[in-house]
């Protein structure tokens, strides 16, 4: 009884919000950053944030005449609490813009909020294909897995690779990344078997075993971010290292963050991605050195691009607003285009998505570390998934 009051005060909140617009005429504008700060995966939260805080450091924290103010929230990389800290930053701190949200549920959560508080949530990690259709107010700096993963299978079938066994993290994106490979490598004639480990403390070893005894040409893997390093080491206690099974997928498993303390097994990988801390550009040389030396030498991989970017596209998003939030904020959004780190990308109008280019990479040793070096490049790519639907 008590809660259904609760909950229904904060709804009548969040409407009024609604109405009035999003905190009024103020001179601020707050951004609640609600990331996995601890928990399995603190590593995407560690590395937005610190992507976040570089960007406002060389941006400073004025924009539009508005006064950036941001409050970051840990969610523990539990789904409900990124909800119930969304409501409270919306209702009681008037953020005018969520972001963050470390994986799928936790992006997913909020969503409804967002919709009826009009307040923009720019989701800078998590990366299931649907994400953006929860809410017209999400709008999205990270990628999508069939974005991925799909030049992964086209590299695969031009490479005589014609027998792959896919092993994928038993949620959204494992299950676009499974899809997304499965019917791209099968229409060129491939042969694929699927196998899906569940998301929370992963064992890898039974599924290695059977892929041992499948002797595929490659074994397709998608982990996320920060998961990798676990992976590879079960992938060496099988022996799988000298298998002459190829390993490939989308680049989380060769995470930037962890993958110089992998060790030789992932020397040879091939991946498809949009970032890696190898990318030869003068603006991601910038990017890397910065970061570096804001954070004790610490990497950034592509989650703290994602934050990076996402502070990008609020800023200039503002800018465009001449300092609105809400609706003529995300319509702000929509269109703009810049030089990532990443390289060039555009946020779709249509589906509020990024549009960027897919790098086909291979672990090398250069001077002396592990790195995801690219060479091919795909350039502009949208998620095929909504690419499809709005054929
Ligand atoms: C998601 C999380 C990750 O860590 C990653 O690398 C890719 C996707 C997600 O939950 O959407």
């Amino acid at each position: 009884m008590r809660r259904r009051t609760v909950l229904s005060a904060a709804g009548a909140a969040l409407a009024m919000l609604a109405l009035g617009g999003t905190a009024s005429a103020q001179e601020a504008m707050k951004i609640g950053l609600i990331l996995p700060m601890t928990g399995p995966f603190a590593s995407t939260g560690r590395q937005i944030e610190a992507a976040v805080k570089l960007y406002m450091q060389q941006n400073g924290d004025t924009v539009a005449g508005k006064k950036i103010q941001l409050i970051v929230k840990d969610d523990t990389g539990v789904a409900d609490v990124t909800k119930r800290l969304a409501q409270e930053l919306i209702v009681n701190e008037k953020v005018g813009v969520i972001a963050g949200f470390g994986l799928t549920p936790l992006a997913l959560a909020p969503a409804p909020l967002a919709t009826q508080a009009k307040v923009p949530a720019v989701v800078m990690a998590a990366a299931t294909a649907t994400i953006t259709e929860a809410s017209p107010y999400i709008v999205r700096t990270s990628f999508t897995l069939p974005q991925a993963t799909v030049p992964m299978a086209n590299w695969a079938s031009e490479n005589g690779i014609k027998k792959v066994v896919t092993l994928v993290s038993d949620y959204g994106p494992g299950i676009d990344a499974e899809k997304a490979f499965s019917g791209a490598f099968s229409a060129k004639g491939g042969q694929v078997e699927n196998m899906r480990v569940p998301l929370a403390n992963p064992d890898f070893s039974p599924f290695l075993q059977k892929v041992a005894d499948a002797k595929p040409d490659a074994l397709f893997v998608f982990v996320p971010s920060g998961v990798g390093a676990q992976f590879m080491k079960q992938f060496v206690e099988r022996g799988l290292d000298k298998s002459g099974i190829k390993l490939i997928g989308p680049g989380d498993v060769t995470d930037d963050d962890i993958l110089n303390g992998m060790g030789d097994v992932a020397l040879g990988a091939i991946t498809t991605q949009h970032y890696s801390a190898a990318h030869d550009s003068p603006e991601n040389k910038a990017f890397v050195e910065a970061f570096k030396k804001a954070n004790n030498g610490m990497r950034p991989n592509f989650m703290a691009v994602g934050g990076y970017d996402g502070m990008h596209l609020i800023y200039e998003g503002l800018k465009k607003s001449n300092g609105a939030g809400g609706e003529a904020l995300v319509n702000a959004m929509k269109g703009l285009s810049w030089t990532s780190p990443r390289g060039p990308v555009t946020i779709d109008p249509q589906t509020r998505d990024i549009i960027q280019n897919i790098y086909v990479r291979k672990v090398e040793r250069v001077n002396g570390e592990l790195y995801n070096v690219e060479f091919a490049t795909i350039p502009n790519v949208k998620d095929p998934v909504k690419a499809a639907k709005s054929n």
